[in-house]
Formats: structure tokens, sequence, C-alpha cells
């Protein structure tokens, strides 16, 4: 997988990027993550990205024309016409089910907004997503390209060793995780509950299943609405079974 990040912060966003499980990653070869600097696409003696907007009011507005040249050079540079995301309050809800969709891509150029947002020609004519990754506004682009990217590339084959801890997550079937727990048994009077030290399985595995269900319901009963929770149709049929073989279970 390839992604390219197009930004005017390049320093900030490669730091993030050179680090951890991604990090890791890219010295694997396993994703090959370019930052370009959109200044490099501009043509005037000031490396200007920003102008002001027609019809008036306040800040700046993203420049069409260094975007366009810069999605338009590395789409030059081979391959298949690669996705276009656009960071964007405006955008569609970032899930994990739509980070699962990006990691099977195998070329991604993400857009980092700043200032009052991008000329509408950019989103119009360049980009194929628009993604928010949640309802509040950053001061640009840069940390929802890191989230989208961190989120996608830990799906990506290979990058978490463990694949069972990445099947293993919040959100993958619906539910939230479970509460864990490690060495010592008893710290400062906190006794780790007493089924995960019996060692017996069936009876972590349902006590596991019992916390992720009451967490989910305390936290997050809109997860439990069946209605836009972001979840893939697999997914969703998941936590359907699960709720199934509990209800199943309670009938024993
Ligand atoms: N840029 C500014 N705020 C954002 C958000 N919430 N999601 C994506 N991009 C953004």
């Amino acid at each position: 997988m390839v992604i390219d990040v197009i930004t005017i912060f390049p320093a900030m966003v490669e730091a993030a990027l050179a680090e951890g499980v991604i990090g890791r990653a890219r010295e694997r070869g396993l994703v090959e993550i370019r930052v370009r600097d959109l200044r490099e696409y501009t043509d005037d003696r000031h490396r200007s990205v920003d102008d002001v907007p027609y019809g008036g009011g306040p800040g700046m507005v993203m420049k069409p024309e260094p975007l366009f040249r810069a999605v338009e050079a590395i789409t030059a540079e081979g391959g298949r016409p690669p996705a276009v995301v656009l960071m964007t309050p405006q955008g569609r809800r970032f899930t994990h089910a739509e980070a699962g969709r990006l990691s099977r891509l195998d070329h991604l150029v993400m857009i980092c907004g700043r200032y009052e947002g991008v000329d509408e020609r950019v989103a119009e004519a360049l980009v194929t997503d628009e993604i928010s990754i949640g309802d509040y506004v950053l001061s640009g682009g840069e940390l929802p390209a890191l989230v989208v990217i961190d989120a996608t590339v830990r799906l990506v084959p290979g990058v978490v060793g463990d694949a069972a801890s990445v099947a293993a997550d919040s959100f993958v079937d619906g539910w939230l995780d479970y509460p864990h727990y490690t060495r010592p048994a008893v710290f400062r009077g906190m006794a780790v509950p007493e089924v995960l030290v019996s060692g017996h399985h069936g009876e972590i595995e349902r006590w596991r299943r019992a916390e992720r269900e009451r967490r989910t319901r305390a936290r997050r009963p809109d997860l439990l609405s069946g209605g836009d929770d972001g979840l893939d149709t697999a997914s969703r049929a998941s936590r359907a079974g699960a709720a199934k073989e509990k209800r199943d279970h309670e009938g024993d």
C-alpha cells in the first residue's frame, strides 16, 4: 500500500509517522508513506497556498492550483488513479469499517486542509472521498490524516504481529472491548477479578463477553441501536450472532 500525504506541515506529519507500529511497518516495507510539502507545488515567489475568499468573510481559503498540481504529479508517477481523500469536518464520519475499506486500497492520497477550507473545485473535481474524524473542528487536517492513517495501516496484513489482537479490538464486531489486567494480582488493595485467575477458559470467555456488552450498554448505547453505527455488514452479522449465542446460553 502507498499513501501520499499533502500538507503544509510535512515535519509534523513525518514525525508522527516515524514512530511505533506505523514507523515499523514503513521500515519493513509493508506500507510506503510519502509526505509531500504543498509549497513544492506552488509557482510564485512567496510559495502561497491560500487566498482571500470570494464573497468576503473571515479567514483564508486554500488555492486550487497547488493542490491540483500536487495530485496530478502524484497520479502521473504511475499506477492506477488513486483514491483522493480530503480531511474536512464536512466529510463523512470516519469509522473502523471505513478504515477496513481504506486498508484494502493500493494507493491513497490524503489532502490536509487548513484555514477556512479548500476551494470547492478541489472537492468537486479532484477528491473522491471527504472524511471527518468527528464533530469538532481542528485547526487543520494533519491530525485527522494521522488518525486515519494509524487506524488504516494497522489493518494491513502483517503490520500488527498478533492478528488476534486486531480482531479483538473495540468496534471490530460492534462491541467495546472488555477490561484488561496484568500482574500483580492485587495492586493497592484492588484485586483482579477472580474468574481471570481461575484458569477456566470457558468461564473467562463468558465473563469477557458479558463485560463487553455491559460496557457497550453503559457507555455507547448508540452502538446497539442498529442505526448508523459505522459497522460493515459482516460486523453487524457477527454482533447479531453473538447476541443470539448469548440468548441461547441464557436460555440453558
Ligand atoms: N479538519 C478540521 N477538523 C477536522 C475534522 N474534525 N475531521 C477531519 N478534518 C478536519
